[in-house]
């Protein structure tokens, strides 16, 4: 599916997220980097990489990033993206699959995904690898979308994602499925408290989640104690 929509990714990601997709990355790269030695970091489902290029701008001189993604036209597109913005020292990237990462285990200081794990068959193999490969003292940050608490942004949002988004997300790209996938799968999605648990059984500790947007997307953290 991510094959197909690559093309259109971008544009439909910030159309329907009105720009605000930008300042969510944001607030989780300053997490991720947040705290000593964050140089190693490994941006799982990266996309067109907008992540992994907002990573690459505020990582430490010596910092490398690595984005790894299961789409290889999604991939494409992030290469195009990254050779343009003159990052290519900065980036490296992979074709993998998150459930099986090819790193050896504690190669990184942090791991990302942003609105990459709702996309997992596995969760929990998911999550588990991601503890896998951070060093102990290392960081987890994802992003995702979800359902606001509040039931009347909650109505108004449940308006928009089930009619305007298929539409428009229909209209641009040719492929109204995919952007009927996309509420449903957020619909899917645990519920924060669970997600969270889910963290901690994965060995994950100073588990948190944070409402961004009136929750419409979520920040989870975890850390591997040392
Ligand atoms: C919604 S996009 C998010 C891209 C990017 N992180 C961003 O912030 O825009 C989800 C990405 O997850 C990737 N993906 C889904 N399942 C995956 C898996 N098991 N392993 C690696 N990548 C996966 C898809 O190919 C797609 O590029």
């Amino acid at each position: 599916m991510f094959n197909d929509i690559a093309g259109d990714y971008d544009l439909l990601n910030h159309i329907l997220s009105a720009g605000i997709d930008r300042s969510w990355r944001r607030k989780a790269v300053k997490e991720a980097l947040a705290g000593p030695d964050r140089r190693l970091i490994l941006d799982l489902a990266t996309g067109t990489g907008d992540f992994a290029i907002a990573l690459a701008r505020k990582c430490p001189a010596d910092g490398m990033i690595t984005g790894l993604d299961i789409s290889s036209e999604m991939l494409a597109g992030c290469k195009a993206k990254i050779e343009k913005k003159k990052l290519t020292g900065k980036i490296s990237l992979i074709q993998g699959d998150c459930e099986n990462l090819p790193f050896e285990t504690g190669s990184f200081d942090a791991a990302t995904v942003a609105f990459g794990v709702r996309n997992f068959e596995n969760l929990e193999k998911g999550i588990s690898e991601m503890f896998r490969v951070l060093r102990p003292g290392g960081k987890a940050v994802i992003l995702e979308l979800s359902t606001p608490d509040n039931r009347f942004i909650k109505a108004v949002y449940g308006f928009y994602f089930h009619k305007i988004l298929p539409f428009i997300g229909g209209l641009v790209s040719g492929d109204k499925a995919a952007y009927r996938y996309l509420p449903a799968s957020v619909e899917r999605f645990p519920r924060p408290n669970r997600f969270c648990g889910i963290m901690r059984d994965c060995g994950f500790s100073e588990v948190r989640a944070k409402a961004l947007t009136f929750g419409i997307c979520r920040m989870f953290v975890g850390e591997k104690s040392e």
